[in-house]
């Protein structure tokens, strides 16, 4: 089934917005950047509703691409002083390069096959400077998976909601995420319900993909030093 992030974009931010992860996270982001003299223009791909630009504007000068327009509405009204751009990770609309790229949160897992995973690899590549950064978060890789069920309730700016989901394997190579959401406001209540399919690729596809696009893979972090584990790389 396609991603659906037209239907989940008004909803998203209460959901799924953890500020403090996204503010650990760009702090993260930031001293890898310094690291390796990174630190200038920053790409962000797959930047879904501008959480994690909105923080790592503080230290570089972001622009965020992604494919939904829905997310992309959200993000604008979420950072005005951004640059988002409507694109595809597999064919990035851009010909500027970058002193760094992100593709964070697993937005990568929406790649349906290697040749996807290679395409994104390559984009990353090609938009990034001569010893430009790339840090990229894979979903779960086919080793870590593990299947799991959360639920969950809240509210944000009178937006109520109420979230159940399933992650499950769907065969060898695939995991689904069965998505059963209740959404609240202004005294009316909607559901949505979908499933996204994820590609599950093994640290093996992962690694050749990045280092056949010209990444020199500089450090693997874990998931419990860096929000779903990454991997940092060289061009
Ligand atoms: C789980 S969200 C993550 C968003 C953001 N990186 C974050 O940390 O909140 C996944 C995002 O990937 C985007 N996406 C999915 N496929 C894409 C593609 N082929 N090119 C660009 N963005 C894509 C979706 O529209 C969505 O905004």
């Amino acid at each position: 089934m396609p991603v659906d992030f037209e239907r989940t974009a008004e909803y998203y931010d209460a959901m799924y917005g953890e500020e403090d992860a996204y503010r650990r996270e760009a702090g993260q982001v930031y001293a890898l950047a310094q690291e390796y003299g990174a630190c200038g223009k920053l790409l962000d791909i797959a930047c879904g509703t501008g959480l994690e630009a909105k923080y790592l504007s503080r230290y570089f000068s972001v622009t965020g691409v992604d494919l939904s327009r829905g997310m992309l509405e959200i993000a604008q009204k979420n950072v005005p002083g951004v640059r988002f751009m409507e694109g595809d990770m597999f064919a990035l609309p851009l010909e500027e390069t970058f002193d760094i790229a992100v593709n964070l949160y697993g937005s990568i897992g929406f790649a349906k096959d290697r040749e996807e995973l290679a395409a994104a690899c390559r984009e990353a590549a090609r938009c990034l400077k001569k010893r430009g950064l790339f840090i990229l978060t894979p979903w779960s890789t086919r080793e870590t998976f593990a299947e799991g069920m959360l639920a969950d309730s809240g509210e944000r700016d009178g937006l109520f909601f109420c979230r159940m989901e399933a992650v499950r394997r769907d065969g060898p190579r695939h995991a689904e995420v069965v998505m059963k959401h209740l959404v609240g406001r202004n005294g009316e209540i909607r559901e949505f319900f979908q499933t996204q399919e994820i590609t599950l690729f093994s640290e093996k596809e992962y690694r050749g993909a990045l280092e056949s696009a010209g990444f020199r893979i500089v450090s693997r972090l874990t998931e419990q030093e860096f929000r779903m584990g990454a991997f940092v790389c060289v061009k």
